[in-house]
């Protein structure tokens, strides 16, 4: 059993209501993958790692809005989900920190250190997985980009998330992660048909499990979840969080109703005021 298939079982519990290490003492490892098999879904092929790199090339815009809001930051900078390093690596470099990357591919951290390698840059990196954020000291910043918070499955999965997140952070940090808007005109367009850019895939749309599903031509497949605006804030409201603002777009653009990309700033809600 990997590390990374590990990660999609949830730590501190398990379905069956036993501890993760008394279900391993107990059952056979070839069922217990069956058994883990049918209860998750595992959101990120591994062989999609192997064409992240033209997958990811026309994302491009958010790199400079999270460099940013990195400068602005006092304390440890953390990026959850950190993929091949494509934002971590321009944060490390313009800020001459070290950056702490997570994710639970071991195949996209391997691409994640050489970049940084290539770069000469520091990137702390870790194998874990996001719902089981843990820093020694609180970050200044912590950034989710390319809509990577939408691999979580579940409202529990987004919660701890977010719990997590609220629990790691500085007093003044700030929380920043962008995710698309459900359309249904663009799932009209897009939903079963094949398209040949970035790279050739397929997407599939679930809308009774607001799920998306791509599978690149080779078999890969990449899930994710979508989440309304009130989804976004009550998880912010859950984790003692509040907006710090909500932008269309990386350049600030404001958000409106027919806005397409949610891109959120949140922080820690501020202290009620004494009668
Ligand atoms: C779309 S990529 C984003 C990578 C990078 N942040 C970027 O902007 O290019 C999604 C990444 O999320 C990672 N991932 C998915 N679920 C995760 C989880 N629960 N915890 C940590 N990483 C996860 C995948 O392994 C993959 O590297």
């Amino acid at each position: 059993m990997t590390e990374c298939a590990d990660s999609h079982w949830p730590s501190n519990s398990s379905p069956l209501g036993y501890s993760w290490p008394q279900i391993s003492a107990l059952v056979p490892s070839s069922i217990l993958e069956v058994v883990r098999g049918s209860l998750f879904i595992v959101s990120w092929d591994e062989a999609f790692g192997d064409r992240y790199e033209e997958w990811s090339s026309h994302m491009t815009a958010d790199v400079n809005f999270y460099v940013e809001l990195a400068l602005e930051a006092d304390g440890p900078l953390v990026e959850l989900a950190v993929g091949n390093g494509r934002v971590a690596v321009p944060v490390a470099k313009a800020t001459g920190q070290r950056v702490i990357g997570l994710d639970t591919s071991a195949r996209m951290l391997v691409q994640a250190r050489a970049r940084a390698v290539e770069a000469g840059v520091e990137l702390d990196l870790r194998q874990v997985d996001m719902r089981d954020l843990v820093l020694d000291e609180p970050a200044g910043l912590i950034y989710c980009p390319f809509r990577a918070l939408l691999h979580l499955r579940t409202w529990a999965d987004r919660r701890r998330t977010f719990e997590r997140v609220a629990a790691s952070l500085r007093q003044d940090g700030r929380f920043a992660w962008n995710a698309f808007a459900f359309d249904h005109r663009v799932a009209a367009r897009f939903g079963g048909n094949h398209q040949d850019e970035p790279v050739p895939h397929t997407v599939e749309y679930s809308v009774g499990d607001n799920r998306i599903d791509i599978t690149l031509d080779g078999g890969a497949k990449s899930s994710l979840w979508w989440a309304t605006k009130n989804e976004w804030i009550g998880l912010l409201d859950v984790a003692g969080l509040e907006v710090d603002a909500l932008y269309s777009g990386f350049s600030g653009e404001p958000f409106a109703d027919d806005s397409q990309e949610y891109v959120f700033i949140g922080r820690h809600r501020a202290p009620a005021a004494q009668p």
